[in-house]
């Protein structure tokens, strides 16, 4: 994009804002636009660490066979998954992404009489299936601290008669983790006929991650889907593979809403994945917060504000308009995260390598001080 362009870039985007009802898809869209050569990519929280050496190998040796589907092994892929989370095969959903899953749990869980409740600004995905289906969609504004109100999402869900409430914790976008007794607390407060849907997508990043999990409330059969992905900390977000954990009954009520079995080549990377995770899990997340330790202080040091990040990006506050700073930064070969609007004042960067943030935080700085 020259400089002349870049005002009209501004009115396209600012024309994008204005669709109302799809403003999230077409926030998302912004950055899916044809992107220069050489473009630093820190808008998906995505993990440049990329698959482990023993996942590419045996997609490597899976290709061969990719001609069929192989209906008939993937129970033992399913059981691998549930072993995993020391779960039973019927108690796991594996599907392209987690977003299938989360799709999944919106089609099954939501209906005219039953509403989706979140806290606002979440991940956009859950909610623009809820929209597109035409389910009422109740948004609860998160805490000054930039936490789920928890108690305000139970109160909501009581006076609607039920629902399905998401949570996303760590929450995409403040990369803020809820305080385990909060969590602990909703989970004990679910009105009747409440289903609660944890999106644990980040999980991996935090230290501990395990004792904080909302898998323990799954294996004591409490009415909650917990979510994980094989996108983010194993760094195979274009593989496709994710999983859903919930009781026996709730995973038969999401079922029908998959698409069928993923990609086998994908399956046999996860499963390696998954072999390497005692190993892999802590290292990545050790390099992880150093990078990311490293833009902290830096962003201390020069007296920006940003909210303390338990993932792989960080919330940055930018007093402006962040569409302005997404569009500078864009325009230098920076792909940053979209708009997450109320938080029109806070850039979403995601973390990358040592080298793609020394890059970030030389131009960020220009871009800030234009
Ligand atoms: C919170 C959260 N959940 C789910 C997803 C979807 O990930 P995937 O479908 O690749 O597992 C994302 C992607 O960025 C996300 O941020």
């Amino acid at each position: 994009m020259t400089r002349r362009q870049f005002p009209r870039n501004l009115a396209w985007l600012a024309g994008v804002l204005a669709a109302g009802g799809e403003r999230a898809l077409a926030q998302r869209s912004l950055l899916e636009r044809r992107a220069p050569a050489g473009m630093i990519w820190l808008n998906a929280n995505e993990n440049p660490d990329g698959p482990c050496p023993q996942a590419i190998e045996a997609m490597r040796q899976a290709l061969p066979q990719a001609w069929r589907y192989h209906f008939s092994e993937f129970p033992d892929i399913y059981a691998a998954v549930a072993r995993s989370e020391g779960l039973a095969a019927e108690q796991v959903l594996v599907g392209a992404g987690s977003s299938e899953v989360l799709c999944a749990a919106v089609h099954a869980f939501t209906s005219p009489a039953r509403p989706l409740i979140l806290p606002e600004p979440t991940y956009e995905l859950p909610a623009e299936l809820a929209v597109a289906l035409g389910r009422r969609v109740i948004r609860v504004p998160l805490t000054e601290g930039y936490l789920a109100d928890v108690e305000r999402l139970a109160r909501e869900a009581a006076q609607a008669g039920g629902g399905l409430i998401y949570l996303c914790n760590p929450n995409n976008p403040t990369s803020a983790l809820l305080p385990e007794g909060r969590l602990k607390w909703l989970t004990e407060n679910l009105p009747p006929e409440t289903l609660l849907l944890v999106d644990e997508a980040y999980l991996h990043y935090v230290e501990g991650a395990e004792q904080i999990s909302a898998l323990r409330y799954v294996r004591e059969g409490a009415p909650v889907v917990v979510t994980r992905t094989f996108s983010k900390i194993y760094g195979m977000a274009g593989l496709r593979v994710g999983f859903g954990c919930a009781r026996a009954d709730l995973i038969r009520r999401m079922r029908p809403f998959r698409s069928g079995v993923i990609s086998w080549v994908s399956a046999q990377a996860a499963l390696a994945a998954l072999a390497e995770a005692p190993r892999l899990i802590p290292e990545r997340r050790q390099r992880l917060a150093r990078i990311r330790g490293e833009l902290c202080a830096w962003l201390r040091e020069r007296g920006f504000e940003y909210i303390e990040p338990q993932a792989n990006f960080v919330m940055i506050r930018v007093n402006r308009d962040v569409r302005t700073v997404i569009e500078a930064l864009w325009e230098r070969g920076i792909a940053v995260g979209r708009p997450f609007p109320p938080l029109d004042h806070m850039l979403r960067v995601s973390i990358g390598t040592s080298v793609e943030m020394t890059r970030f935080r030389e131009v960020f700085e220009q871009v800030l001080s234009g």
